[in-house]
């Protein structure tokens, strides 16, 4: 008989009252912070087109929400659909799927954590990969230098992944996942069993050891040249920041452009894009999402 493939959604999980960034979240929601030319929610938004996701559900804390979804709005500029929701306290990355449950509606997802930029040549092929896979779960790994701070990988010596432990005080390895995350239809039910941990959150890291047990866990380890970042501290936030600078000034490429995705990943046509650009007038940023036609 046939088979019907449903397409992924995407959730971002931007939750967080930002409070570490105290005063300036005081001032302004953390989602707007600008990484050098772009507001920060623009880089996960630009993850998920590029993995070719198109329905998106921003999950925001009570008074980020109006903000955000004001800003944003639906998003159709960018070929894609937003869906809000709150998340009411951190009580964990694993509740989005709690509090997505009727938006995912028993299909396959993606789950990006909102401060989390990833860029490389090899990422984008990676996304379409992972995306593209229906069975389990896929999680994107990388080598840190502080690996207490993350979940991180174990290994048996013929280097099959033998667990996962969130924040060890002894690290086995400096293999981190990073905060994306793809699963099959199967990862609310998971999360629904999931018990609170010490920290009195629902751990992310407990639904990816499930898909391990089960074998089902595919790992996609970034390369050395993949740039990971999370931009939750003024030091990352900084450095982020230099990074995308520096990057687009040497190879004149974007990082977190969704207007760019969006055409890369045809959900906009390049009369739809001329449009986009025109809407924001001779600014720099147009200027550079116009040369880019001719690439
Ligand atoms: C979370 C996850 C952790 C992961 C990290 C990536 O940590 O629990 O497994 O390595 O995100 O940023 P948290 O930000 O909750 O400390």
């Amino acid at each position: 008989g046939h088979h019907i493939m449903s397409e992924r959604v995407g959730i971002i999980l931007a939750g967080g009252s930002g409070s570490r960034l105290r005063p300036i979240t005081n001032f302004t929601t953390k989602q707007f912070l600008p990484i050098y030319d772009k507001p920060l929610i623009f880089y996960s938004i630009s993850t998920l087109i590029n993995a070719g996701i198109s329905e998106i559900l921003i999950i925001l804390n009570d008074q980020d929400l109006n903000k955000c979804s004001e800003a944003l709005g639906d998003g159709e500029d960018w070929g894609v659909k937003f869906h809000y929701a709150v998340q009411k306290e951190p009580k964990g990355i694993a509740e989005a799927f709690l509090i997505g449950e009727t938006f995912i509606n028993n299909r396959s997802s993606c789950l990006i954590l909102g401060d989390n930029i990833f860029h490389g040549s090899n990422v984008e092929t990676k996304l379409s990969v992972a995306s593209k896979n229906e069975i389990g779960a896929g999680i994107f790994v990388t080598k840190v230098r502080n690996p207490e701070r993350f979940g991180i990988l174990n290994y048996y010596k013929n280097g099959k992944p033998k667990s996962i432990v969130e924040k060890p005080k002894n690290p086995k390895s400096s293999s981190a996942v990073t905060g994306l995350y793809f699963y099959d239809k199967d990862v609310v039910e998971i999360a629904k069993k999931l018990k609170p941990s010490p920290r009195g959150e629902l751990e992310i890291t407990d639904i990816n050891r499930r898909y391990l047990s089960e074998n089902k866990l595919n790992i996609y380890n970034l390369s050395s040249s993949d740039l990971w970042l999370d931009a939750g501290t003024f030091d990352s936030l900084a450095e982020a920041t230099d990074i995308v600078k520096t990057y687009k000034n040497k190879n004149n490429a974007a990082i977190g452009s969704p207007e760019l995705a969006a055409l890369k990943s045809g959900f906009i046509s390049t009369t739809k894009y001329k449009k986009l650009i025109k809407a924001y007038g001779n600014v720099p940023y147009a200027n550079w999402l116009e040369e880019k036609l001719d690439d």
